[in-house]
């Protein structure tokens, strides 16, 4: 794996040594001065072209780290209700997760009820008032995501937006919802492959004439390689694959690693406002052991992938809670510079992946997919490091002193080692 030099970027204070001359370390100020005065004139530059035509300036890009939040399809399917959702929202704030970042309360299919005369959809009666609920979320201070399909019907067999894309995205609008899930189910009844893209461009047109600011996120399982034209037709995430859970055979823990061991070769699509969204975190249900559970949650969050979490928040334990909220994990997911990681190697059961961070660190995951307890290694130069480093667990949360050239460590079956590994800085 070869990561580019500007991925690899190299702290200011390592540029500033103390073996720096006076006259030397006065250049090199006067060189960030200059720096900082062209970075100034490009900032106003580029502020000024994101004037639209009309003289106003855009509005901040919505999703500039992957969004976190929850959803209620892996925790209750149709089984849904304002009550239900209520009760999650709660418990969000109440146990922490609102605090470590969790932000989105979705809802995914089953809330539609009819269209009336007019054309406008109406929640079914589980739903009595869908802008109330929106309205509580937000009085919590999260947000509301709600769901429906290109197609005439959804992937469970409810009203879609076939037709109705303008009316829909209105509806939604009026009722205070920050991210629209389009699932593409049905669509394929009305519309040919190659009209995809178009299908998608006009819920993003209706979003935008509707003039509130939602997430655009796209859920058709990857296909025509939805990470090149995704951004084109206004998305901010594009599910890459099939759903994360295989209800099928119950093979979990295998369904999620295929998942997202299979994300290799797209970091280059994921940035700032465009994430590959590997589909929901399953911390907290039955499929994942603990290990399992912490083997997703630090293959998501080094892939840069979204963190919406589908369990019954109301029966975490604290061992998921502590998975589903460690500040160090989460870190390097929600990384300002957006950087998806890649795999470094792979030996048989063994894989190593890595992401780079802003401030020159990387984060690092050792992945133990065997039948026991196995040692995983990395070799540093792999990763862009070519002297000492310092090594810190992100699970055990605690640094582990100096290395040169390999980290080794143990990881149980089915486990992971997460760290994050920077320049050794002789104090
Ligand atoms: C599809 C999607 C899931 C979920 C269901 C709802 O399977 O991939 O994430 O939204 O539809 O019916």
């Amino acid at each position: 794996m070869n990561f580019s030099l500007t991925q690899l970027h190299v702290p200011q204070r390592i540029l500033i040594s103390n073996s720096q001359t006076p006259k030397a370390f006065k250049m090199t100020r006067l060189k960030t001065v200059s720096l900082a005065l062209s970075c100034a004139v490009a900032l106003l530059v580029l502020s000024m072209n994101s004037a639209n035509a009309f003289g106003q300036t855009q509005p901040p890009k919505l999703a500039s780290v992957p969004p976190m939040g929850w959803n209620t399809w892996y925790a209750f399917g149709c089984h849904i209700s304002a009550d239900v959702v209520r009760a999650q929202v709660d418990q969000m704030v109440a146990n922490g997760m609102k605090a470590a970042g969790y932000r989105y309360v979705n809802l995914d299919d089953c809330w539609q009820g009819s269209r009336d005369a007019q054309g406008v959809i109406h929640p079914n009666s589980h739903f009595p008032d869908v802008k109330a609920l929106a309205a509580y979320v937000h009085s919590r201070g999260l947000l509301f995501g709600i769901y429906s399909s290109p197609g005439p019907t959804t992937c469970g067999g409810y009203e879609g937006s076939y037709g109705h894309e303008v009316q829909d995205a209105r509806t939604y609008a009026g009722w205070g919802v920050d991210f629209l899930k389009y699932d593409w189910c049905s669509a394929t009844s009305v519309y040919r492959p190659e009209q995809m893209e178009d299908a998608y461009l006009k819920m993003h047109q209706a979003l935008v004439a509707a003039g509130r600011p939602m997430i655009y996120s796209l859920c058709q399982y990857g296909m025509l390689g939805v990470w090149r034209w995704g951004p084109q037709v206004g998305a901010e995430l594009w599910r890459t694959t099939g759903d994360v859970s295989n209800k099928i055979d119950f093979q979990e823990y295998e369904r999620m690693l295929f998942v997202g061991f299979g994300q290799a070769g797209l970091d280059r699509f994921a940035g700032p406002g465009r994430w590959n969204d590997l589909d929901m975190l399953q911390i907290g249900n039955s499929g994942l052991n603990l290990d399992e559970q912490k083997t997703q949650m630090s293959l998501w969050c080094l892939l840069a992938a979204p963190l919406i979490v589908s369990t019954d928040l109301t029966r975490l334990s604290s061992s998921e809670l502590a998975i589903l909220t460690n500040p160090e994990a989460i870190r390097v997911d929600q990384d300002p510079q957006g950087i998806e990681g890649q795999r470094v190697s792979q030996v048989g059961p063994l894989q190593v992946w890595a992401k780079p961070e802003s401030g020159g660190s990387m984060a690092v995951g050792l992945f133990n997919s065997g039948e026991s307890a196995m040692p995983v290694s990395v070799d540093f130069r792999q990763i862009g490091f070519f002297h000492a480093v310092e090594v810190r667990d992100l699970w055990a949360r605690k640094d582990l002193g100096t290395f040169e050239k390999t980290f080794s460590t143990k990881v149980p079956r089915h486990g992971v080692a997460l760290i994050e590994v920077k320049n050794y800085q002789s104090q």
